[in-house]
């Protein structure tokens, strides 16, 4: 479970984040909306120990990263605008080395899995940086899901990806789902919360605007409940 309490960001004069308060439960896909500039990556970076709050709290099953940063940081996989990949290793060996990083067991095969799973099979052995980014992308989310995390944090993980590589995603996330974890994605693309999430969070101006469950699975759904907060 994930427990937010008051959280708040002020950077020089700018309150980026006025008082967040949110509880994810254990096993919850939580989609979270909102325009450019409403604080939504900076939650995700709070969570993720990529960056300190001004204010509040955030708590993961009890621990916090601050008492326990490496036992937080082990629980949590995070894909964020930045792929974190190194560009003159390929696929296998970014893998590698992120998997060792994390102390996988049976590291190699785990990552063969992985390029498979995100169709890259064909390039396993190809340095990164003549990938496309539709390619870097389905890299960055293997990498990210490595160490089969309890937590997983998607910052606009549809962004730059084919329709074949979006329902790709798609199935990482719902084989994840289906194994327990507890995933919270920022997207723009609201057809695709419907596909995964159980819950809707809409963000403006630093603050929680709305929180919802996705019963209907209806996209309008979304929308009109978009519109109604953000316009
Ligand atoms: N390091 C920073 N210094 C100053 N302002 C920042 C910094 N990081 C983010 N911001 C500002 O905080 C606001 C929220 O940013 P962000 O969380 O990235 O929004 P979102 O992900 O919802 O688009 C933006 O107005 C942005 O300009
Ligand atoms: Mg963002």
């Amino acid at each position: 479970m994930i427990s937010i309490e008051s959280l708040t960001k002020t950077i020089g004069e700018k309150n980026i984040l006025r008082g967040i308060t949110l509880t994810v439960n254990q096993g919850e896909t939580i989609g979270i909306l909102g325009p450019n500039g409403a604080g939504k990556s900076t939650v995700l970076k709070i969570i993720g120990g990529l960056m300190k709050p001004s204010s509040g709290i955030v708590t993961i099953n009890g621990l916090t990263i601050k008492k326990d940063p490496f036992l937080v940081k082990n629980k949590i996989g995070f894909l964020a605008h930045n792929s974190y990949l190194y560009d003159h290793f390929s696929p296998l060996e970014n893998l590698i080395f992120f998997g060792k990083l994390y102390q996988v067991e049976n590291c190699e095969r785990k990552a063969k899995e992985l390029i498979r799973d995100v169709g890259l099979t064909f390039f396993m052995h190809e340095p990164v940086r003549s990938f496309s980014r539709g390619m870097v992308q389905r890299l960055a989310i293997a990498r990210a899901i490595i160490h089969e995390p309890e937590i997983l944090i998607l910052d606009e993980p549809h962004t730059g990806l084919d329709q074949q590589a979006v329902k790709l995603l798609n199935e990482v996330i719902l084989k994840m789902k289906a194994k327990g974890s507890t995933i919270l994605m920022v997207t723009h693309d609201f057809a695709q919360t419907v596909e995964t999430c159980d819950r809707i969070v809409i963000m403006k101006q630093g603050s929680v605007v709305d929180d919802f469950h996705v019963t209907d699975r209806s996209v309008d759904y979304i929308y009109e409940k978009y519109a109604g907060q953000v316009g």
